[in-house]
């Protein structure tokens, strides 16, 4: 690998904090032993996709039946509606099998996760719409992938769908009969396997100097998990927010049940912390670079949170983006400094942390500019939150067409 890239995976490793940051490598060296499974062929999740599912959204999409699907499943939202009818046969008896949870699934730590969810949903909120979507612009298969699909044409539709899935997956009965998280990870399965349909087509897709000739692996899947649950985890811990080990694996165990439905093979899904962090640091950390899809998606994604005029300057956003994710990500993304507004964060967002936390008796001074953060993201990207409903997550029947 040129040493410039070399240098680069070092250095954002080490402000990412993901200790034992390691080049590229072409082997595939992650023990299943670590695994929810606990044991598996070590097949590199590289070449593994979604075969079966693969293979019936192809056929569906090649005739012509999208739109009669996507009719057929709207207003399937909660986990206790049955599979709706007017499906392709062969489609509803393969969603009757997903819809059913792994036998290793722990209800009572779902529903701590939930709980979790809920205490630290400020954090956690920052860190995905900030740290982790931007993230994603850095990540060159995702990037390309998002960009060059029908979706990327409408940025922020994509990402109040994104974090639909994330506001599903978060909720108090996420997984329960009455929650609605199943469906939504199923339809978002759905959508990765028309896509890997899908993109191969595109000439913009074959044009951009992707890597690979079927996107969204299992491999794929868990770089994407990488960047934000295990991100998430890592960030939580170097902030100190309060967490028992209680919470942290339960935590863990709603993204590992939650990566299952995405359709990852449980051989490849991290039974630790640990486990997961050493993941990460083989497939995450090498592969971040800027790529130009992903530099116009940043730009996409910041300025419609700083569209939003709460007071917040888009020099505040940019610095809060740097924060969490270091000054090598922001260069590559030409984020502009702003020194007062980087001061400001890093001590007011500490103290904010600390006084939410009930460990400061008074209310720091910037206390309002993290709060409007907050507000201008979920404005933004949480079209829930203001208009009540739901955006649903349909079959893309064709790429970005530019
Ligand atoms: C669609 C979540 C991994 C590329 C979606 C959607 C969700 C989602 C909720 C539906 C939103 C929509 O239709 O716009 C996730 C989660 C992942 C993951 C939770 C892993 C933890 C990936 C990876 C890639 C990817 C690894 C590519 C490398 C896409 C694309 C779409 C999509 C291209 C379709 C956008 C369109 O409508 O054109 N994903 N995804 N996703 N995802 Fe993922």
């Amino acid at each position: 690998m040129p040493e410039m890239n070399r240098r680069a995976v070092l250095t954002v490793g080490a402000a990412l904090g993901l200790a034992g940051a390691v080049a590229p490598s072409a082997a595939w060296s992650w023990s299943p032993a670590g695994s929810v499974a606990g044991a598996g062929a070590g097949v590199d999740p590289q070449w593994v996709w979604d075969d079966e599912i693969d293979r019936i959204i192809a056929t569906m999409i090649q005739n012509g039946q999208t739109a009669q699907v996507n009719a057929a499943m709207d207003g399937w939202v909660n986990n206790w509606q049955p599979v709706p009818s007017g499906l392709p046969p062969e489609l509803s008896g393969w969603l009757d099998t997903h819809m059913k949870m792994p036998a290793w699934a722990d209800m009572s730590k779902l529903r701590r996760a939930a709980d979790f969810n809920r205490r630290k949903d400020t954090y956690l909120f920052m860190i995905y719409g900030v740290g982790g979507g931007i993230m994603s612009t850095v990540i060159p298969r995702e990037a390309r992938s998002v960009y060059h699909s029908k979706g990327g044409a409408d940025m922020q539709d994509r990402a109040a769908k994104t974090f639909s899935f994330g506001y599903d997956l978060s909720d108090i009965n996420a997984f329960e009969t009455t929650g609605e998280f199943r469906v939504t990870a199923n339809r978002t399965r759905l959508v990765h396997a028309a896509v890997r349909h899908l993109l191969p087509q595109s000439p913009h897709w074959q044009a951009s100097g992707h890597d690979e000739q079927i996107p969204i692996s299992n491999h794929d899947i868990l770089v994407t998990f990488h960047s934000t649950g295990t991100f998430a985890h890592k960030k939580l811990k170097e902030w100190r927010v309060p967490m028992s080990r209680a919470d942290e694996e339960a935590f863990l165990h709603s993204w590992q049940v939650a990566l299952h439905f995405l359709g990852v093979k449980d051989e490849y899904i991290p039974a630790s912390w640990d486990a997961a962090h050493a993941q990460a640091a083989q497939i995450l950390t090498p592969v971040l670079s800027p790529t130009n899809e992903g530099k116009v998606l940043a730009e996409v994604l910041l300025g419609l949170i700083a569209q939003i005029d709460l007071g917040l300057t888009r020099g505040f956003l940019n610095e809060f983006v740097r924060y969490q994710l270091g000054n090598e990500v922001g260069d590559w993304l030409g984020l502009k400094r702003d020194y007062v507004s980087a001061a400001t964060i890093r001590v007011g967002w500490p103290t904010y942390i600390a006084f939410r936390e009930g460990l400061l008796p008074v209310m720091p001074a910037n206390f309002y500019l993290f709060d409007q953060l907050l507000r201008a993201i979920a404005m933004a990207f949480l079209n829930r939150g203001t208009s009540g409903t739901t955006t649903a997550i349909t079959i893309p029947d064709m790429n970005r067409p530019t």
